[in-house]
């Protein structure tokens, strides 16, 4: 049985070249960066150059660069550290359809006697404007916004948040996990506060990220222990990791174009089958186009249950998800398509097809032929 991955929001397979360039540190480059004699003073600055590249890829300067163990930790750092070092303010304004690391972090911050402001999404997945300059006041402590939506690929318009919050003098935090890689970003030209990427997103190693943080922007450190990370985040760094994400951002930055070609390509071919081969699949969030992710396509059908098509996907070696991948065993509707307010007969049956770089044009007959068969059996 050939496998068909299409689970690239999940995380995506690792680039060779990435996996060349950490397998030394791997090895013989094994020294601890803290250390003083000269192997590990060499891998200190191996870890600076990695910093640069992901600095370059973004437009930041490397000291605004702070290495986490993924997106999820670099979430929690952004705001529970800007929450802690800011004990005056106590509001915190999120969306319905972040990701859970951005719901559960501010939840637990509930828990400590902060408010949340959820806002709403609408049918596509976006937000309202007027809704987020309505709460923004004095109370407001911090804005944290998900950049490009893993589970319907809708992208905010994130310029406009930006200059809103800051008239009135708020921080805003990007997740901008799915975002990085398809997007090109300029924190100089957004001018962005803080800013979350995940390496294993953009065909680098798991178990590593990033947070940016703006030069001036002050946070209190929630890992506690040695002076890694400019005092900010204690832990010997993930060594390989770090080398492996600063490759992997350079690569995707340096292909960024013809990575979004194909993307488009095949994003565009796929959904043509789908809704010619099922007429009555619903594309969910954002429409085709620059308001949605290129390698992102998640559909809703009647009459089937989108964890059993998953299942029955997956027996015929096709790999998708039913949303957000970290809730998969969750068989109740996701956060997200409640939020978006998707029809209640539709919102079980969700899910969601994301492309990547291996992917291959010319699989789509064969992959649409095996999603009818899943169908078939499914409705029988
Ligand atoms: C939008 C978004 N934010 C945050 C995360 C968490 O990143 P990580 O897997 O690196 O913890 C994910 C992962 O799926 C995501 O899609």
């Amino acid at each position: 049985m050939k496998p068909y991955y299409l689970d690239y929001a999940s995380t995506t397979p690792i680039d060779k070249r990435v996996l060349s360039e950490m397998i030394p540190y791997l090895k013989e480059r094994y020294h601890n960066p803290s250390s003083m004699h000269l192997s590990a003073i060499a891998n200190k600055k191996a870890i600076n150059e990695a910093r640069e590249k992901v600095a370059r890829a973004i437009g930041a300067t490397p000291k605004e660069i702070l290495f986490t163990s993924g997106g999820t930790e670099a979430i929690n750092f952004a705001i529970k550290g800007f929450a802690l070092k800011h004990p005056n303010k106590k509001v915190i304004i999120t969306t319905a359809i972040e990701h859970k690391a951005t719901l559960k972090t501010v939840a637990f911050l509930e828990t400590l006697g902060y408010q949340a402001i959820y806002l709403s999404a609408d049918k596509e997945g976006f937000i309202d404007l007027e809704e987020l300059n309505n709460h923004l006041n004095e109370d407001t402590l911090m804005v944290s916004i998900v950049y490009a939506n893993n589970e319907i690929g809708t992208v905010q318009d994130v310029e406009a948040i930006i200059r809103m919050c800051h008239e009135k003098k708020i921080v805003v935090h990007l997740d901008a996990v799915q975002a990085f890689g398809q997007i090109p970003i300029d924190v100089k030209a957004l001018d962005v506060d803080l800013m979350t990427l995940s390496s294993h997103k953009f065909y680098g190693p798991k178990g590593v990220g990033a947070l940016y943080v703006k030069t001036g922007i002050e946070l209190e450190p929630i890992i506690h222990g040695g002076s890694h990370e400019n005092n900010l985040r204690a832990g010997t760094e993930n060594l390989s990791g770090i080398i492996g994400m600063g490759k992997a951002a350079e690569l995707v930055i340096a292909e960024l174009a013809s990575i979004q070609k194909h993307y488009r390509e095949l994003q565009a071919d796929f959904h043509a089958r789908m809704i010619e081969t099922f007429p009555d699949v619903k594309l969910i969030g954002a429409p085709l186009g620059e308001k949605r992710s290129f390698n992102h396509l998640s559909y809703s059908f009647t009459g089937i249950k989108g964890h059993e098509l998953h299942y029955q996907l997956a027996k015929l070696g096709i790999s998708v998800s039913t949303g957000s991948a970290c809730s998969a065993n969750e068989i109740t509707p996701s956060h997200v398509v409640q939020a978006i307010h998707l029809e209640e007969e539709r919102q079980p049956c969700v899910i969601r097809i994301t492309f990547g770089k291996y992917s291959k044009l010319k699989d789509h007959p064969q992959i649409i032929r095996l999603f009818q068969k899943a169908i078939t059996e499914l409705k029988a």
